[in-house]
């Protein structure tokens, strides 16, 4: 047995809290000069490359994986946000590279998020058509069993200022599962019956279906600060209610402005794990982390 398999053997009989601090010590293990960006009992977030950290997540550990990655729609186009024409430029990191080299990015994430993830453990992906498409092809190439694929309707999004072509009002979200026979987490009940008051779609204790209207993220979201591409909280905070049991480690390699890491937090007893290039969206994050959770002395000296 190897050492992986001797984790996830080992998780199977040990406490949530014992796997997230085990997942931790192994990333650290392999190099010692890495210091998580901000910690606390439930939540890391690293200020590294997702490909770099991911490497060094034992196989099969982690229960889901949220990834938003970057869109590469800053092509120098224009929107409107509040009556006024703007940029629709996010930053370098959201620059096309061109098709082949943006679809490798994305085919070497993806393989390295599945290589983490347990075998019942579930990715979502969101994006626009910029990137959805290629997504969706790379996660079924690489062995993914998609479960949905969710429209995410921005009931508030901003007027085509063209006219050429129709609003864009969506994003779409792609749910898969790593192994088709495995048995994944559904929380079908808390959907169903659950209080979405966001979402004027949903009607009370009905099924939960697959086009979600939710608003973009509140004022009382950007307190700290805004992320160029940040996502509203409920949406994270649905994702997570979903496909998460109790005690679940929850991964994102994008983790931008943190949504992801503060709605695991308030889903309850779920574990965080995130991942950011970019110091100033950590920053961000750190100082929305700080809020929600509560910060522990660093026991493990990491
Ligand atoms: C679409 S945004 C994520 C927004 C996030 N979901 C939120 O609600 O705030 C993508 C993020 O991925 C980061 N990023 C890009 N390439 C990365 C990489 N190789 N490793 C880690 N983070 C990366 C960018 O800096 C950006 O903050």
């Amino acid at each position: 047995m190897d050492s992986s398999e001797q984790l996830s053997l080992a998780e199977k009989v040990i406490s949530p809290e014992k796997a997230f601090n085990n997942i931790i010590l192994h990333i650290n293990g392999a190099k010692t000069d890495l210091t998580p960006y901000y910690y606390s009992e439930n939540a890391i977030l690293f200020n590294n490359d997702c490909l770099d950290i991911l490497s060094r997540v034992p196989e099969n550990s982690i229960d889901m994986i949220f990834a938003d990655p970057p869109y590469m729609l800053s092509n120098n186009g224009f929107t409107c946000k509040n009556g006024r024409m703007v940029t629709v430029n996010k930053g370098e990191w959201d620059k096309s590279k061109g098709f082949e080299e943006d679809t490798l990015f994305h085919d070497t994430w993806i393989q390295a998020a599945r290589r983490v993830l347990k075998p019942e453990g579930t990715i979502w992906i969101s994006g626009t058509y910029h990137s959805i498409y290629q997504c969706g092809y790379l996660l079924q190439k690489n062995g993914f069993h998609i479960l949905n694929d969710i429209v995410w309707f921005k009931s508030n999004a901003s007027p085509n200022l063209s006219c050429r072509f129709f609003t864009a009002s969506h994003e779409t979200l792609l749910w898969a599962k790593k192994e088709k026979k495995a048995r994944h987490t559904f929380n079908y009940g808390e959907m169903k019956n659950g209080y979405f008051p966001e979402d004027k779609l949903k009607k009370e204790n009905t099924q939960m279906r697959s086009v979600w209207s939710i608003p973009a993220p509140k004022n009382s979201e950007k307190e700290f600060g805004k992320h160029p591409t940040q996502k509203p909280l409920d949406l994270l905070l649905r994702i997570i209610k979903a496909s998460t049991h109790d005690g679940a480690l929850i991964l994102d390699p994008f983790n931008g402005g943190g949504t992801s890491g503060i709605a695991a937090k308030l889903a309850g007893n779920r574990f965080y794990i995130g991942i950011e290039i970019d110091a100033g969206y950590c920053e961000l994050s750190a100082k929305k982390f700080e809020k929600f959770y509560r910060k522990v002395l660093n026991e493990n000296n990491i």
